[in-house]
């Protein structure tokens, strides 16, 4: 087996060391960002004078024609080559010669380019990620703003709870995928540092201009530390971190979606396109792609597992346990990424039915709070008004009775009995208590379901995602530029 770096070497790796040290089926995912990165660093080792005019065209004439048989199909690369570094520099070398070809990596290690060329595609993978996420926040809101008047039932402990809307309930989740937008973006730019310019671990001889090749691929700061640059992976478990707390907000909200869509609840019926069947029972319509976005989120877990074992044990400085993080964290983004797309394709397309919603509310002792709120409004104590109500329910429970046949004696009864108190109720106390939407209407904090609070909150939340929205673009046109920087350097020595 012919190699660039065996040199040293007296034997090579037979076909199975060979198969499993190679890591070129996870670069393949690099392959153009890794020619980006050669391009740049060569550009700046000859504006440095340290790479000759001509020996920079051919080299960069050569990696273009390396990038254009890759977008035609044509390369075949297989595990003889250590990685995709490897093989590109052996491409150029077959093209060019050892003397000229040769002078490629000057300067570079592959830990430095490894790490550039991971950066580059994570930033591309997390800004994609960052884009569904506010897609999702704008299906969320849009419904939410229909729904801000649609009474429903909330649990805790499984049990009834309180009265809500299910515009409120699209608005739990607004909130938490803005903040799964922040974690991104706050995370993306703790990636966007430029390890380049490192070298193995202690740097390089050469006078590398570092700022130079960040300006041509789109990084804003240098990873400084050239031991840090090359041996951290911390970003990597971030970017795993962040993306799980995304998966597992979703998760959530997915369960909800799946139990939503019984027969025993029948708020939403997810749209055929996101549903399967059985192969059994003939009348199944199984929400199972909600259920796999709750399924996959596992897997993405598992990334950060992964990620984080790994470099647990590792001593300071690049060992090829590395080259394994990739792997996990291509996952990462993968599952993420058609995650978060299916969970806003399934929510965009489900049928809402409000009557269903409103007819668990019926009958329903999800108001019980709010009375021994209006007892507590006059004479009692919020604990008098508890027990009261307490006692009134049960006394309701026992007799067949609901709030909505609520009487003014009913309490009065039981204020005396726990309490010695006369108390002064109000004959319209049963409305109060059992109407869906004056009890919404009796809310006063803020960020509770009153209608209007969650108006203004859907509001408020999309002026925010439109802010993010640009802000992200911003970070999309700063990669573009960059690309422009990269294709105007190069075509001033390849027109
Ligand atoms: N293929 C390796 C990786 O993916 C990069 C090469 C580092 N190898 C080395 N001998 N320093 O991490």
């Amino acid at each position: 087996m012919s190699s660039l770096f065996r040199t040293r070497l007296a034997k090579g790796f037979d076909d199975r060391t060979a198969r499993f040290h190679t890591s070129v089926v996870e670069d393949l995912r690099m392959f153009e960002y890794d020619i980006d990165g050669t391009m740049a660093h060569d550009i700046m080792l000859h504006e440095q004078g340290i790479m000759e005019k001509e020996d920079l065209v051919k080299i960069l004439g050569a990696l273009q024609e390396i990038k254009e048989e890759w977008q035609a199909g044509k390369l075949q690369i297989g595990a003889e080559n250590e990685d995709i570094h490897e093989y590109i520099e052996t491409k150029v070398i077959e093209k060019i010669g050892i003397e000229v070809g040769g002078k490629m990596h000057a300067g570079r290690s592959r830990n430095d380019q490894v790490m550039v060329d991971m950066k580059m595609v994570s930033k591309v993978e997390l800004q994609e990620i960052a884009v569904n996420v506010l897609n999702l926040v704008k299906t969320l809101g849009e419904i939410a703003d229909k729904h801000t008047e649609t009474p429903m039932v909330y649990y805790t402990h499984g049990q009834q709870a309180q009265i809500g809307t299910f515009g409120h309930y699209l608005c739990a989740y607004t909130d938490q995928y803005l903040r799964d937008y922040q974690r991104i973006k706050q995370c993306y730019d703790r990636v966007n540092y430029n390890p380049l310019g490192s070298a193995a671990i202690a740097g390089t001889n050469f006078r590398v201009n570092r700022l130079r090749t960040s300006e041509l691929l789109g990084f804003d700061y240098i990873a400084e530390n050239s031991m840090d640059a090359t041996s951290s992976r911390d970003w990597a478990m971030e970017i795993a971190s962040v993306l799980s707390i995304l998966m597992a907000n979703m998760s959530r909200m997915a369960t909800d979606l799946v139990m939503w869509a019984g027969k025993e609840y029948q708020y939403v019926t997810i749209s055929d396109e996101y549903s399967s069947s059985s192969s059994i029972m003939p009348q199944k319509i199984n929400p199972s792609t909600l259920e796999l976005v709750r399924g996959k989120t596992a897997e993405v877990y598992g990334t950060l597992q992964e990620l984080m074992t790994m470099v647990k044990g590792l001593p300071t400085g690049y060992y090829q346990d590395l080259q394994q993080t990739k792997i996990a964290l291509w996952r990462a983004f993968d599952t993420t990424k058609t995650a978060t797309e299916i969970l806003n394709g399934a929510v965009s397309t489900m049928t809402i039915n409000e009557d269903k919603m409103l007819d668990q509310t019926k009958g329903s002792f999800i108001y019980a709070v709010q009375l021994a709120e209006v007892l507590a409004e006059e004479t009692l104590s919020f604990r008098e008004a508890y027990k009261v109500t307490a006692g009134v329910v049960a006394n309701l429970v026992e007799d067949g009775r609901t709030l909505e046949d609520l009487t003014a004696e009913d309490v009065q009864k039981v204020a005396k009995e726990l309490f010695g108190k006369d108390i002064n109720v109000s004959s319209g106390i049963a409305d109060k208590v059992s109407n869906p939407i004056k009890a919404l209407n009796n809310l006063r904090s803020p960020g509770s379901p009153h209608p209007a609070e969650t108006a203004m909150a859907v509001e408020n939340r999309m002026e925010l995602r439109e802010r993010y929205w640009k802000e992200l673009d911003f970070l999309k046109i700063k990669l573009v530029i960059a690309a422009d920087n990269l294709k105007n350097a190069i075509a001033k020595y390849t027109a």
